[in-house]
């Protein structure tokens, strides 16, 4: 147990700051049962702010076990999880069918490396891009690594296949974007606190606002531009729905150019809009569609990037 007069100045202040907006959250103290675990809420998270990184701002609850839609801290009180860790539990809490699957795998062989064939892999690319109708996958673990990735194979398609001059290629992004925290992700960042003291920023990253087809028309027309990348709804910046059409226009616009149209679906898709893509909504069919988070139902960081065969001949010299 931490001893509260060894603690430093800031590890108090940031207590401070932890019990003043714990104070803001209506708890019903009353649904308290008995505590699950051997460490209360406040022991927890002074260990958490004395040795983790600050670099999130987490509420003042801390999770003990999760079964279905339901969570508890370590006090025993319980809750409905309306965020599912950002839709990478959108299948529930610890879902009894991929814990056995994940159980069966571990016990079976729990990792091969890209050293050798592995005997499932092809059946679980065979499915996705049956299921989603692409040709070749990318299998990854974080999302952000799919954006990266759909980045190099835009780049390469632009410089392969479009013709752009070599280092010339340009990625457009939407204002209000978000697709993780790596230099790259970032670099394409509206909101200070993702990009603020991490520059310089990747070159050739340009910006237009989400939701505007002229402004985006008039970006794709620059012949050094290789892709378009974007949220079919933007979460991040605060659950964002474009207009009906956008997406259609923007499928018909990134042809017209011939650019690739990136679409984000990793907070999106796997049904979290009520379709298995949000694409589907419009019927549209993006180059590269991006996936992660409940596609392991949380259980195993894993994320992929589908795309049709005009573009994969690239990406196998990654
Ligand atoms: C739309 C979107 N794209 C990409 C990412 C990055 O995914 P990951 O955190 O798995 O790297 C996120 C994360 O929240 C996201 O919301």
């Amino acid at each position: 147990m931490f001893k509260p007069q060894k603690l430093s100045s800031s590890i108090r202040a940031t207590l401070k700051n932890l019990n003043r907006s714990m104070s803001k959250i209506p708890i019903r103290k009353d649904t308290a049962t008995s505590p699950l675990y051997n460490l209360d809420a406040q022991d927890c998270m002074v260990r958490e702010a004395k040795y983790g990184a600050h670099n999130y701002h987490p509420l003042p609850v801390v999770l003990h076990k999760g079964k279905g839609v339901h969570v508890w801290d370590v006090d025993g009180r319980k809750y409905f999880d309306f965020l599912s860790a950002y839709s990478a539990v959108n299948q529930g809490h610890c879902h009894p069918k991929i814990i056995q699957a994940l159980r069966e795998q571990a016990d079976l062989i729990t990792l091969t490396s890209r050293a050798f064939h592995a005997s499932i892999l092809g059946e679980y690319e065979e499915y996705v891009t049956k299921k989603f109708g692409y040709d070749k996958v990318l299998p990854m673990n974080t999302g952000v690594e799919a954006g990266e990735t759909a980045c190099k194979l835009a780049r390469r398609w632009g410089y392969d296949v479009k013709g752009i001059p070599s280092d010339q290629a340009k990625i457009i992004f939407a204002e209000g974007n978000f697709w993780g925290r790596t230099l790259a992700a970032v670099s394409s960042s509206t909101d200070p606190s993702s990009y603020e003291g991490f520059g310089p920023r990747m070159p050739n990253f340009e910006l237009v606002p989400y939701n505007d087809l002229s402004a985006l028309e008039e970006r794709l027309s620059d012949g050094n531009v290789c892709a378009f990348m974007v949220e079919p709804i933007q979460g991040e910046a605060g659950v964002v729905v474009p207009d009906p059409g956008y997406l259609t226009r923007v499928r018909d616009l990134c042809t017209k150019y011939n650019v690739l149209w990136i679409a984000d679906e990793i907070q999106t898709g796997l049904c979290r809009t009520g379709k298995w893509l949000c694409v589907d909504h419009e019927n549209v069919k993006p180059d590269v569609l991006l996936l992660g988070k409940a596609l392991s139902g949380g259980v195993y960081p894993v994320s992929r990037q589908l795309n049709s065969h005009q573009q994969s001949s690239f990406y196998i010299q990654f």
